[in-house]
């Protein structure tokens, strides 16, 4: 383990935006995490840093865990994975071994312990839904302990350890895959388009899905993102239009693409300093030049959900995680 103080840490989100924390924790053990005592609180892991905005200087420590991430198969479909393990290295292995389930996912970028916190999906998949259990460190208790799905509390982008602010740290977790003779999960958007003529393997999803993200969203080697910057609102009836597309949630609530009403607003390009509205997929802020400030996002931030209000009377609500 090593700490450093007073050190900058903006490499470590994918935005890219400087920041300094007060303390960084490099860490590999749960007894590492056991001898924290002495470091600034709060303590704050970080995975990926896909999903994170650093909106000035943080007073705390974050806790980043080194060493190799590795998946050990348990059975033919299960797998207990380290949860510092990247999310699409874990999809990349398990497609190529012919297993279903989360092909889906490929792509995504970040860790799998990020991906179980805010439940991370796309083309209608979910990270939640794969798991059996999960092994976490308790920060308040100094404890370890394991959880299975329920406890989790899975809902769109979220969870407990999400809404529980950062208590538990994940380790691993044991994740079920469906076998090769289970079907694919091809019916979101224009994925069997995509596909044409091929036939559905777990590896011919995996391209497609890859494909379709580097059609519409930035390349994280080389643009600055968080990914989708908000959450696709759930509204009542009465703010629909004729017009809006909507997934009817079926308890009164429909899900409605908030990239359909940033679009709408005519914000696609829109640019505050070095942090802009990805054209081709307006959910998402990048930092186009490199150098956009926290400020010059949350500037953007503003002006996109004054906007969407104005017009729809829809509040949007930020995704991406702002510390
Ligand atoms: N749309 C527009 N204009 C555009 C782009 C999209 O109007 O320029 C509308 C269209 O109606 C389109 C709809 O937005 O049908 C949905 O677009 P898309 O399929 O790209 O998905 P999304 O709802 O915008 C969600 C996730 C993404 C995930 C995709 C694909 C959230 C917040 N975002 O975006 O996840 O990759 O579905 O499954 O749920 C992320 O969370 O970081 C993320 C990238």
């Amino acid at each position: 383990m090593t700490i450093e103080t007073n050190v900058e840490v903006g490499g470590l989100a994918t935005f890219g935006v400087e920041a300094k924390a007060a303390a960084l924790v490099r860490w590999q053990t749960a007894d590492d995490l056991r001898n924290l005592n002495e470091v600034p609180r709060p303590l704050k892991v970080v995975g990926g840093g896909s999903n994170l905005l650093f909106t000035g200087d943080f007073g705390g420590t974050l806790l980043l865990r080194e060493g190799p991430a590795e998946m050990r198969r348990l059975s033919a479909t299960r797998f207990d994975v380290d949860a510092h393990m990247a999310l699409d290295d874990f999809c990349a292995a398990v497609a190529e071994a012919g297993l279903r389930g989360a092909e889906n996912l490929s792509g995504i970028p970040g860790t799998l312990g990020g991906a179980l916190v805010q439940n991370a999906g796309a083309y209608g998949a979910e990270t939640g839904s794969l798991l059996v259990d999960a092994t976490l460190f308790d920060l308040q208790t100094g404890r370890t302990l394991t959880v299975d799905r329920e406890w989790m509390e899975f809902a769109y982008r979220s969870s407990r350890l999400k809404t529980e602010g950062g208590r538990y740290v994940v380790l691993s977790a044991r994740l079920e895959l469906l076998p090769p003779s289970a079907a694919a999960n091809v019916d979101y958007g224009n994925l069997r388009a995509t596909l044409g003529d091929a036939e559905p393997t777990p590896e011919a999803v995996r391209r497609a899905v890859l494909a379709t993200r580097d059609s519409k969203l930035p390349d994280p080697a080389t643009v600055g993102s968080a990914g989708s910057f908000f959450r696709n609102p759930e509204v009542g009836a009465e703010l629909l239009r004729p017009e809006m597309p909507r997934y009817d949630l079926g308890n009164g609530l429909y899900k409605v693409p908030a990239a359909w009403l940033i679009d709408q607003c005519g914000l696609k390009g829109t640019a505050v300093g070095g942090a802009a509205v990805w054209p081709l997929q307006p959910l998402v802020i990048v930092n186009a030049d490199g150098r956009a400030t926290a400020a010059d996002v949350l500037e953007l931030e503003q002006t996109i959900v004054s906007a969407v209000e104005r017009r729809f009377s829809i509040t949007l609500i930020p995704e991406v995680e702002h510390l």
